[in-house]
Order: structure tokens, then C-alpha cells, then sequence
């Protein structure tokens, strides 16, 4: 299973008190992010709380320096019983440049209030939820640029008022709005 996120899961810019003594941002501080981003990815399939159980196979590929915004996708590879494993990609636009820079994969364990595992997508008051993958965003909640959701809806005036024709003949609403009326035939 391999959804590919349509929006980032974390933005962030990078700013001196993320560097390390060399002047590059501190590497804990890259692992705190990836593991933010993993687990908003991973509310896509759980709506509770949830904890980290692993981080595997972090590279680093290149520095992040101050100044950066930092880029972090997550997608969710795997649903287990209790667990959600998500891989990380993780890049930064530095002065317009997309780079690169980090992937991890983080797994997650859906808990309850007393930080007792339970199955994934399972709400408090023990409903299930089924997991919201491809080409959703927990921020904009699945509405994808393009959908019929961004689209213009026609304008239709609600009012029930009459038409009543202008001096030139045309139909026009009587409360005076522009809009397309309801009634119009
Ligand atoms: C996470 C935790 C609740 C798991 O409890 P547990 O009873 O030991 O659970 P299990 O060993 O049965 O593992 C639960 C799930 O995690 C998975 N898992 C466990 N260890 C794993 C690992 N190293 N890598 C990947 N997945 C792992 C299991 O495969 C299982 O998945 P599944 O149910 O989908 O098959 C418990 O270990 C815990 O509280 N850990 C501390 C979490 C924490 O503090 N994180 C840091 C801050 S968020």
C-alpha cells in the first residue's frame, strides 16, 4: 500500500535555534519532525491517539541549513491490527530549489486514554473508522485542488421572490441580486 500525499504534513522553517555547533540543523531535530509528520499521516487512518513504536531506516542524505523551509510528506505504507507504518520523505526549498535532503519510516500504535494499544480507526466510543489514503489531506479534509468541491458553484439566488421583467424585456429577480434566480426557466 503506497497512497501518495497530496499535501505536505508538516512546513516548517528552519531557524538558528535548530543548528547544531557546525552550523547545520541538528539532526534530533530533523528525527522531532519526521516523527510529526508520520503521525499526522497517520491520523488518516486512526482519528485518536496514537505513539511512536519505531523509527527505522532514517538517511540523511544532505544537510539542512538555517533558512531552509523544510518540507515533510508522509504516506501510510502499511495498516496492521494496532499499528500504522508510514514512510517520511523529507525535502527543503532553499531560495527556490527543491532539494532532497531526508527519508524515514516511523510505525505508529494506535492507543487508548491509558496508553493501551487498540485496534486502528477505532474512536472512543468503540466505532471504527475506515482509513483515508490516496490523495487525502487531513488539513483540507480530502477536498483535492481539481475536485468538483473547488469548482464554482452556479450561482442560484435562494429567494423565492418573483421575477419581474426591466425596462429592456429581460427577466430580473425582484430582491435585486445578480444571481442566477431559482425560478428562472
Ligand atoms: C507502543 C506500545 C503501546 C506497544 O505495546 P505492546 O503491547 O508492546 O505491543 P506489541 O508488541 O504487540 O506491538 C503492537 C504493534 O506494534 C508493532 N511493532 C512493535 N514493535 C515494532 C517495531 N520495532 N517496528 C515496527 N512495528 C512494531 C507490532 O507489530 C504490532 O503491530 P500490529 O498490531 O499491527 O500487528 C508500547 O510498546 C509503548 O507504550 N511504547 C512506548 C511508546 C512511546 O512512548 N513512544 C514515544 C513517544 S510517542
Amino acid at each position: 500500500m503506497e497512497a501518495k500525499a497530496k499535501c505536505p504534513s508538516l512546513v516548517e522553517l528552519m531557524m538558528p535555534e535548530h543548528e547544531n555547533p557546525s552550523g547545520n540543523i541538528f539532526g534530533g531535530v530533523l528525527l522531532a519532525k519526521i516523527d510529526i509528520a508520520g503521525a499526522v499521516a497517520a491520523r488518516q487512518a486512526h482519528p485518536g491517539r496514537v505513539v511512536t513504536v519505531a523509527m527505522d531506516s532514517v538517511i540523511f542524505k544532505k544537510p539542512v541549513l538555517r533558512g531552509d523551509l523544510l518540507i515533510c510528506w508522509a504516506d501510510i505504507v502499511k495498516i496492521g491490527k494496532t499499528s500504522i507504518t508510514t514512510k517520511i520523505r523529507v525535502e527543503v526549498n532553499r531560495g527556490g530549489e527543491i532539494i532532497p535532503v531526508t527519508e524515514a519510516e516511523a510505525t505508529y500504535v494506535a492507543v487508548d486514554a491509558k496508553g493501551v494499544k487498540i485496534p486502528v480507526g477505532t474512536r472512543d466510543d468503540g466505532t471504527v473508522v475506515k482509513p483515508k489514503l490516496s490523495d487525502y489531506c487531513i488539513a483540507c479534509e480530502g477536498e483535492a485542488a481539481g475536485k468538483s468541491e473547488d469548482k464554482p458553484k452556479s450561482k442560484k439566488c435562494k429567494c423565492s421572490k418573483k421575477q419581474k421583467k426591466n425596462k429592456k424585456g429581460n427577466k430580473k429577480h425582484k430582491c435585486g441580486c445578480s444571481e442566477k434566480a431559482k425560478n428562472n426557466k
